[in-house]
């Protein structure tokens, strides 16, 4: 991508904390833009409850519209009690699934790590986490999320529901290639999760996975069933590198992983595709802790550093971002959830300052200013 070419990425901050760390991210991408000289246009549009309020429909036809012909889109979360009694396809929800298909981002990035000063903030014992850093490549527009025929039918207690489980060799193929490709630019290790010993979906990917595994034989696989990694997961997290799986077992898994990395608060994704990126934090609109200033901005930040990386073109800038929030949490910096015992929680724009100040004395390409 030319440098000096104008990047356009679209804010949908969404529900709940969505805009309060979703604010602290964007701070964080101009500060970016001034320091590199490349211009970066931020737009923002509404999505979830806020668009639901607004405009009857959680993704509006203009929210989409304007995030398919954007460089990359960073959204907040979607999701509000307020809502959750309304049909499926009204729900805040929709909206990201909507996205998700709309955008054809089939492959979620969500990478886990530790960073060693935050290793109090998890429930697990710190000499079982120390040194986690892994990636989970989770399938996104297939699977349960997507599959048809779906519903509830009939009466009493003939009523049933259904959901259909499907999967084709050219879904798993490509979503198998962003595992390898990604894990040949880490430490060369894929365990691929399924449940092939129950279900033929998992047969197929098993399959597909072993015969895309060919193409690169200086990456070692390995499958585990799906109950058996939810389990390694904690009891040896160090030992996984890449964890590719489909979309349900990614999004629970996903979760699980996340107290490994001193909770959800911290985790950062990319949902990648043929077109436009989608990037958002793993943790979700958290009501309770909205308009409150007290959320925590770094998964949305470390957000904003995948976004640079992977649809900027812009990786040293990235790496920037994220040695900033090593930094600060290495200095000590905490919001609420990440304080243990004495430590003092600042607020989501105090730590969003932090970051920044961090950033301006992290060295560009080698200088140090
Ligand atoms: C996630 C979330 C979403 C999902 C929900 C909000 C639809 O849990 O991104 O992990 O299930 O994919
Ligand atoms: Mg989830």
């Amino acid at each position: 991508m030319p440098e000096g070419r104008r990047r356009r990425v679209v804010l949908l901050p969404g529900d709940g904390i969505g805009p309060d760390v979703v604010a602290e991210a964007a701070h964080v991408l101009q500060d970016v833009a001034r320091r590199a000289a490349i211009p970066i246009e931020l737009e923002e549009h509404a999505v979830g409850g806020v668009a639901l309020e607004r405009f009857r429909e959680p993704l509006p036809e203009a929210t989409l519209a304007a995030a398919r012909a954007a460089d990359a889109v960073l959204l907040g979360a979607v999701g509000t009690p307020r809502h959750d009694a309304l049909p499926r396809d009204k729900r805040p929800e929709r909206a990201l699934l909507g996205l998700r298909r709309g955008l054809g981002v089939f492959a979620n990035l969500r990478p886990v790590r530790l960073h060693p000063a935050i290793a109090a903030a998890s429930p697990l014992r710190s000499d079982i986490v120390r040194g986690t850093d892994l990636l989970i490549v989770r399938e996104l527009t297939g699977g349960l999320y997507f599959g048809t025929p779906r519903g509830i039918e009939g009466e009493g207690a003939a009523r049933r529901a259904r959901n259909t489980l499907s999967y084709t060799a050219g879904e798993i193929e490509r979503i198998a290639r962003v595992a390898f490709e990604a894990a040949r630019a880490r430490r060369k290790r894929v365990t691929s999760v399924d449940k092939a010993n129950i279900l033929e979906t998992s047969q197929l990917w098993r399959d597909v996975v072993s015969e895309t595994a060919r193409v690169y034989p200086d990456v070692a696989l390995d499958h585990l069933y799906v109950d058996n990694a939810a389990m390694q997961l904690l009891a040896r997290p160090r030992d996984f590198d890449v964890i590719l799986t489909e979309n349900l077992f990614g999004d629970i898994l996903s979760d699980e992983a996340a107290m490994l990395a001193g909770g959800i608060g911290m985790l950062p994704s990319a949902s990648l595709g043929e077109g436009p990126g989608l990037y958002e934090p793993v943790h979700g609109s958290a009501p309770d802790l909205a308009g409150r200033d007290a959320a925590n901005p770094l998964g949305a930040i470390l957000s904003a550093a995948m976004l640079l990386r992977h649809s900027l073109g812009l990786p040293g800038e990235a790496e920037r971002v994220e040695a900033a929030v090593g930094q600060v949490l290495q200095e000590g910096a905490r919001t609420a959830d990440l304080a243990r015992g004495d430590e003092k929680a600042i607020t989501t724009r105090a730590m969003g300052q932090k970051v920044r100040e961090a950033l301006e004395r992290v060295p560009v390409e080698g200088r140090v200013r």
